[in-house]
């Protein structure tokens, strides 16, 4: 049997979660990983509470939604409290299941507006924004960090414990810092302090889990409740379908051949397409069929033609013809795993 999570009151089906990606975790994408099954939560990319407040087409997107999409936590940031507050109560009036705040976020264009992971830089400031938001809803309210500013200021225990008093459901951990962007291992003792700074709530490890035996790890070694998985999901999307089935059965099916991925790719495709219209679908979906392509092994020429197109019919010629060739390696039944690129630059992106 899967063993379920709880956040609060709300029973997420498993405890395998999507974590948010920026420009990734949209609708179209959650769906299809849904549709795979295992997923115990979505959260959305993060939103900017005041733009969501105004109303912003951007944030309509970002928290559009549909009822396969579910349960959802929907990501905010920003520094106000009532700001924060406000955004949370319109979501729960949505009927969003949970909401999560970022405190992880690196990039400086969050950070320097004292959102992000720079709230994990004030103590007193930062339990009172999350206390507001955690008083203006009954849903639950989740935080997702990072273990601390640096290496000389690892706050996330601190803030676990005191997050609890206040009512936080759950936490989420990146188990690295700030200053370490994407670089160098996960702390996964680091994720354990944190674990066992709270008495109750679930504490969430993530970080470079790509596999079952990574998954594994990250619950063996941190003693943390349930895994949440980024990247991981981009190169393979089955991951938590794995993970249900190893849970339950002890064994798994091995992720989708190279046909079962070009036809997720065509049916994410339809997906955003019924987001944002033929038009603005091919911009918006180049990020993530970058991702599909790299883990289908196609040839570099064929990529960079599929980032070039610029129309629906343009699109799906070039997707013939990578039907046509097959991978550059490998078989269509046999595909060599793929390297998981980190966003570059230690901190200035993502
Ligand atoms: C492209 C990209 C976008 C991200 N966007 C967000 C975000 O919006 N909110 C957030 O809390 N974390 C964000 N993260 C961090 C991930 O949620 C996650 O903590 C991190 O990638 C480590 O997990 P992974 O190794 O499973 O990817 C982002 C990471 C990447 C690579």
């Amino acid at each position: 049997m899967a063993t379920p999570l709880h956040y609060g009151a709300l029973r997420l089906p498993t405890r395998w979660l999507l974590s948010p990606l920026a420009g990734f975790t949209n609708l179209p994408f959650r769906r299809i990983v849904r549709s795979l099954g295992g997923l115990g939560l979505a959260t959305t990319d993060l939103v900017n509470a005041r733009a969501l407040l105004s109303g912003s087409e951007k944030t309509a997107e970002l928290t559009a939604t549909c009822p396969e999409d579910t349960p959802l936590a929907v990501q905010i940031f920003g520094a106000e409290p009532e700001i924060m507050a406000e955004a949370a109560r319109q979501l729960e009036g949505r009927g969003i299941a949970s909401i999560d705040i970022n405190m992880g976020c690196p990039v400086n264009k969050v950070t320097k507006t004292g959102s992000g992971a720079s709230l994990m830089c004030q103590r007193d400031q930062t339990l009172e924004l999350v206390e507001r938001v955690v008083k203006a809803v009954q849903v639950p309210v989740t935080v997702k960090m990072r273990l601390g500013w640096d290496a000389q200021n690892i706050t996330a225990p601190f803030f676990a414990q005191a997050f609890e008093q206040v009512g936080v459901a759950a936490i989420a951990i990146h188990g690295r810092t700030r200053a370490q962007g994407f670089s160098g291992a996960v702390d996964r003792q680091g994720i354990r302090q944190v674990v066992e700074a709270v008495s109750r709530i679930p504490v969430i490890g993530n970080g470079d889990v790509r596999t079952v035996a990574d998954a594994e790890q990250m619950l063996r070694e941190t003693g943390c409740a349930g895994v949440s998985i980024g990247r991981g999901a981009l190169a393979n999307p089955w991951i938590f379908r794995q993970l249900q089935q190893w849970e339950e059965t002890g064994r798994f099916d091995p992720p989708g051949d190279f046909d079962a991925r070009l036809e997720l790719l065509r049916r994410q495709f339809e997906y955003v397409i019924e987001l944002r219209g033929p038009e603005r679908a091919v911009p918006f979906f180049r990020k993530m069929a970058h991702w599909y392509l790299k883990a289908m092994r196609v040839s570099a020429a064929l990529r960079h033609r599929l980032q070039t197109v610029q129309t629906r019919g343009e699109f799906h010629e070039a997707l013939q013809e990578i039907s046509d060739r097959g991978p550059a390696v490998g078989s269509r039944t046999d595909l060599p795993d793929m390297h998981i690129a980190v966003p570059a630059g230690p901190v200035e992106h993502w």
